[in-house]
């Protein structure tokens, strides 16, 4: 496994290169109130619209909207890698980056890092060790060869309650940091035991190689088969891809990649020469993880098992690729085959064959759901068309519907009809919403309405005083102060829509205390694209006066609480039509006086502000 440069020295690194100076050397810079200012070095313009700020050290391009620390300057500028940029700004500073294989330096005071990096290197020594036996046998039972046991890291927990407990007590890690990484499970009666106990162990590692959390496989078929990390600040399973810091150079380099459900899936077909293969693992695909794969891949392989829920999980995943604007192909695995059984009983060539001759998605839906009569072939175009309505790119769009008709021998301007229908209906009702929220939200670089591009459309949705509020509180929170202990004792991470925002909101009220300003050069991450790093660039170097921090932050709260509420009188509406519909009285009449509360609780937040 590759080494990695210690955080402490990246922000070492970071903090001892002051961004202008550094700024300074490509562009000209001129001081324009507490920011600097000069011409973009990123897009062609002739006001200058590209601002450093020295006081949190980042720069923003209000024209083409790029922003980040000074570390993302370098590699943008000089379109190198971050090693590249790290290795020329520490020499820039006359500080000594470690050889690539030497020993990792540097104290981590994050406790929770510091008790994951411990249990991977115990449970690494354990797969290895004396007792390790059992695991080794596991391990050559299902085919895996050294070089991939190295490059994931694999471990083994051994049997007993207390192996890692001991094993952290000596190195004088702390129970907490142990608990908080979530490797240790307090009994009821008082104490801890390990979570992992007698199982293959595998790694779940950051962008950086650094176990975040882990999965444990059982060796035989105890329950439950799977055992892994419960999310904590550092492991959040719907946002985490497995393999992907392995992958992420080959699946940039080939633009495809190719997405199993398992850890061992994606181990077999890593260790075959499938470099460009990720996993959900332990989650149906969200859309988190769909963004972060269209951040280096045009195109996504779904090889799932091929079992009933395999097939239905593939269908789900697919939809989100599609519509994060993906071009998506659905491998057919033998019912009973997943990934890694084909790929160990047929060898890579059949299973690259199988990739290539995959279908793509209208043909695997078509050829899994019955479309004899009339009723299916209706059934099956109003579930592929409300899949294309996701799609933002019109072109991508077109071709789906023609293919949509073709495959249910429908006419194509029927086909086109439906769709403009469920696309103007869908527009409508986020232009309404729009309204209903107040007025519309000036515009910062360029972004209309029509820049949803994602699923959930609404949360997408970046005009509107519903995506302002959302933004102002985020303003407030990095800003510091009373504003944002005011935000931070109001509002909870999980009233966020916005993923971006709530990414960042998620961020900082875990990462951080109240009383001092977030360090945003520091929260941006170059080697982690979770990070909206341009939305943090942006407020900042826009942050106006804050003057009445707790009545700004009421306001926004107000707005973010009453489109909560539409949003749920909408859904009590359509389940009233719907009930309606089926003559399900008992479920109308519940639903009316449901809409009756919300109604009112809407018009009680109105008279409060
Ligand atoms: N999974 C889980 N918890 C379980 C079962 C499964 O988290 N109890 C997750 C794991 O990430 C697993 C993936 O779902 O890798 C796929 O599950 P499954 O198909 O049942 O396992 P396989 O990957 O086929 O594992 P194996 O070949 O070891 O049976
Ligand atoms: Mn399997």
């Amino acid at each position: 496994m590759a080494n990695r440069i210690p955080d402490e020295l990246i922000d070492q690194i970071r903090e001892a290169n002051n961004i202008v100076d550094v700024i300074s050397e490509h562009v000209q810079l001129k001081r324009a109130g507490g920011n600097f200012k000069g011409p973009c070095p990123f897009h062609q313009e002739k006001t200058p619209s590209f601002n450093v700020n020295p006081a949190r050290q980042i720069y923003h391009c209000f024209g083409c909207g790029v922003g980040g620390n000074v570390i993302t300057f370098l590699m943008e500028y000089e379109k190198i890698g971050f090693m590249d940029a790290l290795r020329e700004l520490a020499h820039r500073a006359g500080i000594t980056l470690p050889d690539r294989g030497s020993d990792r330096t540097g104290a981590e005071d994050d406790p929770a890092v510091v008790a994951n990096q411990m249990a991977l290197a115990f449970y690494r020594s354990c797969l290895d060790g004396e007792g390790g036996a059992e695991a080794r046998d596991y391990v050559k039972e299902r085919d895996l060869g050294p070089d991939v046991v190295s490059t994931f890291a694999i471990g083994y927990a051994p049997a007993g309650w207390d192996n890692l407990l001991s094993a952290a007590r000596r190195k004088g890690i702390a129970t907490s940091a142990l608990l908080g990484a979530g490797l240790i499970v307090e009994r009821d009666g008082g104490g801890f035991y390990d979570r992992f106990r007698q199982r293959l162990i595998f790694p779940l590692l950051s962008s950086g190689n650094r176990a975040i959390g882990f999965g444990g496989r059982a060796f035989g078929d105890q329950e439950p088969k799977y055992l892994n990390s419960p999310e904590t600040r550092l492991y959040r399973k719907g946002y985490y891809l497995y393999g992907l810091s392995q992958a992420r150079q080959a699946i940039r380099l080939s633009r495809e990649a190719i997405l199993v459900e398992g850890y061992m899936d994606l181990l077999s077909l890593y260790q075959v020469g499938f470099h460009n293969v990720v996993a959900s693992a332990g989650t149906a695909l969200t859309n988190e993880q769909g963004r972060t794969i269209a951040k280096y891949a045009d195109k996504v392989f779904i090889a799932y098992d091929g079992d009933k829920a395999g097939i239905l999980a593939a269908t789900r995943a697919a939809e989100t690729l599609i519509q994060l604007g993906l071009k998506v192909r659905v491998a057919a695995f033998p019912d009973g085959a997943d990934p890694d059984s084909y790929v160990r009983e047929f060898g890579p060539d059949a299973l690259r064959d199988l990739l290539t001759s995959s279908q793509d998605f209208i043909d695997f839906y078509v050829s899994l759901n019955p479309t004899d009569s009339p009723d299916d072939r209706e059934g099956a175009a109003r579930s592929l068309i409300e899949t294309v309505v996701g799609i933002e790119d019109s072109l991508k769009a077109e071709l789906m519907l023609e293919k949509i008709a073709t495959a249910l021998s429908l006419r194509p301007a029927v086909v086109a009809r439906v769709y403009e229908r469920r696309r103007a209906e869908r527009q409508l009702r986020g232009r309404a919403a729009g309204r209903a929220r107040g007025g519309e939200e000036k515009q910062i670089h360029g972004r209309t309405s029509g820049d949803i591009r994602h699923g959930e459309a609404a949360d997408r949705d970046t005009t509107g005083a519903h995506y302002a509020a959302q933004k102002g509180l985020l303003g407030l929170l990095l800003a510091g102060g009373e504003g944002a202990e005011y935000v931070r004792s109001h509002i909870s991470a999980s009233e966020f829509t916005n993923p971006d925002i709530r990414t960042l909101v998620e961020r900082i009220l875990a990462g951080s205390t109240s009383e001092s300003q977030v360090d945003i050069a520091a929260l941006i991450d170059p080697e982690d694209d979770s990070v909206p790093a341009v939305l943090l660039t942006e407020l900042t170097v826009s942050e106006s006066s804050q003057r009445d921090g707790s009545r700004l932050c009421d306001d926004y709260i107000g707005v973010i609480r009453k489109t909560q509420i539409e949003g749920r009188i909408r859904d009590v509406d359509k389940e009233i039509r719907a009930a309606e519909l089926t003559g399900d009285e008992r479920r109308a009449t519940e639903a009316v006086v449901r809409r009756q509360e919300l109604a009112q609780e809407l018009s009680a937040l109105s008279s409060d502000r």
